[in-house]
């Protein structure tokens, strides 16, 4: 029913990988959706959809139990450790690679799976669109978050829509010193992309209406915000939108990703490559693990219900851009080992650099 509150939760895991870090076995999504079945018919849940973006398992849930619900969190993560147990015994790879803790405590954040929420008031008609990407991180989504909600090149709505006249709030984290800063568009434009333009440092996680407070988009960072200071690797991240009156049209989402920009972590979490926006079949980075892909499944909410998805980057308007990622994909691939290809050091998910400079020390010689 319209005006009813209601609560998104997208929460996501890697548990396995088919095959190597490429793809997703189909026992793993049919595992996860008979358990969410059970969850709503026992009423946890109002709905559901388990989708997957190459090695990573996807639950887009509605639910009317609010953000960090620990029943609703408690069965992502009993979900997770179930298909873990599916893929270990299928062999298939990294089986479990987010489950990073061994007990739960009354919420995933920090446990290794990535998680996006929002509690809102339904409206009449509410689209929204969750995008999920593989072989990237979080500070992916600034770029098409500024342009959706700040860049009135993008956006025409923020010239020419009343309601978004007035601008939005943009919460950014600051991933090394685990602090977060409210900041506002369009009066902090320039400060907002001094922070959010180092997506490594600086991510955006949520986004609101600044007339109103209404909530416009929340990404997935809590772990990474959780080991702060501490580098344990990229987290292929998620990020819902709420779309039309007074946000952006879904158009204006989309068009965000239209330019397939560069970001952090194909290949061993530690290369650049262009964001390649596919279809769900053509999620499966398979080329040097990539280039990073993003899907977008498009609802409508109708009293919680998730009527979808629409498949939205299936569509030839957007072949272009898929053939510019490829052409930046090679481009980039032709670097080899070497920088801008490769990620500079300290953003590095592995490296042998210590190794190596360890060995060569003593050969080190003051330079003339
Ligand atoms: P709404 O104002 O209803 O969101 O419509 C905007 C629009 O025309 C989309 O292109
Ligand atoms: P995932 O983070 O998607 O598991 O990929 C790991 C990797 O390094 C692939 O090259
Ligand atoms: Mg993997
Ligand atoms: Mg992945």
């Amino acid at each position: 029913m319209a005006g009813q509150k209601i609560t998104l939760s997208v929460v996501k895991a890697d548990v396995g990988g088919y095959v190597g870090h490429s793809g997703m076995h189909p026992q793993l999504v049919s595992k996860a959706k008979e358990l969410l079945e059970i969850a709503k018919d026992k009423q946890l849940l109002k709905d559901f959809h388990v989708t997957s973006c190459g090695d990573d398992l996807e639950l887009i849930m509605t639910h009317d139990r609010g953000t960090e619900s620990s029943d609703v969190h408690k069965l992502a993560w009993d979900t997770f450790l179930a298909c873990t147990e599916v893929a270990k015994k299928l062999g298939l790879y990294g089986a479990g690679q987010d489950i990073l803790k061994d007990a739960f405590s009354g919420n995933v954040k920090g446990l290794g799976p990535g998680v996006a929420e929002m509690e809102f008031k339904e409206r009449k008609s509410e689209p929204v669109l969750v995008f999920m990407a593989d072989k990237t991180s979080p500070g992916a989504w600034n770029l098409p978050l500024f342009k959706m909600f700040a860049d009135p090149f993008n956006t025409a709505g923020l010239i020419i829509d009343p309601s978004m006249h007035g601008g939005f709030d943009f919460l950014v984290l600051d991933v090394k010193n685990s602090r977060e800063i409210k900041l506002s568009a369009p009066d902090e434009l320039y400060d907002v992309l001094a922070l959010v333009g180092s997506p490594a440092r600086y991510m955006i996680k949520s986004v609101n209406r600044r007339a109103d407070g209404e909530i416009g988009a929340v990404a997935s960072t809590q772990k990474l915000s959780l080991i702060a200071g501490r580098y344990v690797g990229k987290d292929d991240p998620v990020l819902a939108v709420r779309c039309q009156s007074g946000l952006p049209a879904v158009g204006e989402a989309l068009e965000a990703f239209s330019f397939p920009h560069l970001v952090e972590g194909w290949m061993r979490g530690s290369h650049y490559g262009p964001l390649m926006p596919v279809s769900f079949k053509n999620a499966t980075p398979r080329r040097f693990d990539g280039p990073p892909r993003v899907i977008a499944a498009g609802f409508q909410l109708s009293g919680g219900k998730l009527v979808g998805p629409v498949d939205l980057f299936d569509d030839p308007s957007f072949d272009f851009t898929r053939q510019k990622a490829n052409e930046i994909a090679d481009y980039m691939r032709r670097h080899g080992p070497f920088e801008p290809h490769r990620l500079p050091p300290e953003e590095m998910e592995y490296t042998t650099l210590p190794e190596v400079l360890g060995k060569l020390k003593d050969r080190f010689k003051k330079a003339t």
